[in-house]
């Protein structure tokens, strides 16, 4: 499978992408967890192959990090097809987006990341392009303007978002398979640590995978993050293996707390029950309080939070739960 980089990741550093790239499945049996989302993309794949058709436009939606680009590889790879990968945010204009789909090749996967982030007059020009593979463009201007359609290669289009609820509803209804990634549960992660461990050929025990598994708040790209910084600690503490007491000294330089949250994670609970006397917040106000963006606190920050009873949402803003003060070490005026 030959893989084209349109844009560069804007968070992540090249030597990461390049390591994650190695520890990334190829294949949906190698794939492990979203046993729901892979079981029913094996069988699309498969009946797509036998009618010798493309695979039907792909969604993909939830949390950061869960595996999203990683599966779109794992899709054009199973249907032996390229993939072209860029984001939202990377096509400006209609023109970009033009440009990308007619040079596409037949069958091919075009993977748009960030999909909620395409402006309006790009998305026009998807949704003929996603219904009948053509493309409508103008050439000229004034009374001489005039429309011309064009043929497009019958292609895939695999796209990724963190809300689903952000896609204009004529975007979303464009396409025939939608699956949400779910947070992994610790078991699957333990199995992503070992697998991950002996790619990087690492010795790791049992109690010290869970245990990274554990403080990866449900996130595989976390957990071949910790599993690194961890491997780094027993190579200059210990001699290279990971046991627990390394594991544990590690997590903790790192400031992974026992239920896994990181000092932003917890910044967060501290401001709304210290600053804001646990009384409901707008996320506006928490995000500057704390200096990070609304997009990244909604996206990468309170989904887990959420999901884990440490924070709610009330139409008046966001709460810390009693879970939060528990966890904090916090007295709860409420009580
Ligand atoms: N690495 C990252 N995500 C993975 C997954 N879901 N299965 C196997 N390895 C992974």
């Amino acid at each position: 499978m030959e893989e084209e980089r349109l844009i560069s990741p804007e968070l992540e550093d090249v030597q990461e992408e390049k390591m994650e790239k190695t520890l990334r499945p190829k294949t949906l049996d190698e794939y492990i967890g979203q046993n729901k989302v892979k079981e029913n993309m094996k069988i699309y794949i498969e009946a797509a192959k036998k009618r010798g058709e493309p695979l039907d436009h792909v969604l993909l939606y939830g949390p950061p990090g869960l595996g999203k680009t990683t599966l779109a590889n794992i899709i054009s790879n199973e249907m032996n097809s390229n993939i072209k990968i860029t984001s939202g945010p990377a096509i400006e204009k209609p023109g970009d987006l033009a440009a990308l789909l007619t040079n596409l090749s037949e069958f091919e996967v075009l993977f748009i990341d960030e999909i909620h982030r395409l402006n309006k007059s790009v998305e026009e020009i998807l949704y003929p392009a996603l219904e009948d593979y053509t493309l409508d463009i103008i050439i000229g201007k004034g009374p001489s303007a005039r429309s011309i359609r064009l043929d497009l290669p019958k292609f895939t289009l695999i796209g990724a978002t963190t809300r689903a609820g952000a896609l204009a509803t004529p975007l979303r209804d464009r396409f025939g398979i939608v699956h949400h990634l779910e947070f992994y549960d610790t078991k699957d992660l333990t199995t992503i640590v070992k697998r991950s461990a002996k790619i990087l050929d690492v010795e790791i025990d049992n109690e010290s995978a869970t245990e990274i598994a554990r403080r990866s708040r449900g996130t595989p790209r976390i957990a071949n993050r910790l599993l690194k910084r961890v491997r780094d600690y027993a190579a200059v503490l210990d001699n290279g293996n990971i046991n627990l007491k390394v594991a544990k000294t590690a997590l903790t330089k790192l400031e992974i707390d026992d239920m896994g949250l990181d000092n932003i994670d917890r910044k967060i609970l501290e401001t709304m029950i210290l600053n804001y006397g646990g009384r409901p917040v707008g996320i506006e106000t928490l995000a500057s309080t704390i200096g990070e963006e609304v997009e990244t606190l909604e996206d990468v920050y309170e989904p887990y939070l959420m999901q884990n009873g440490f924070l709610g949402r009330t139409p008046r803003g966001r709460i810390a739960l009693p879970k939060a003060y528990e966890h904090l070490n916090l007295p709860n005026p409420n009580n």
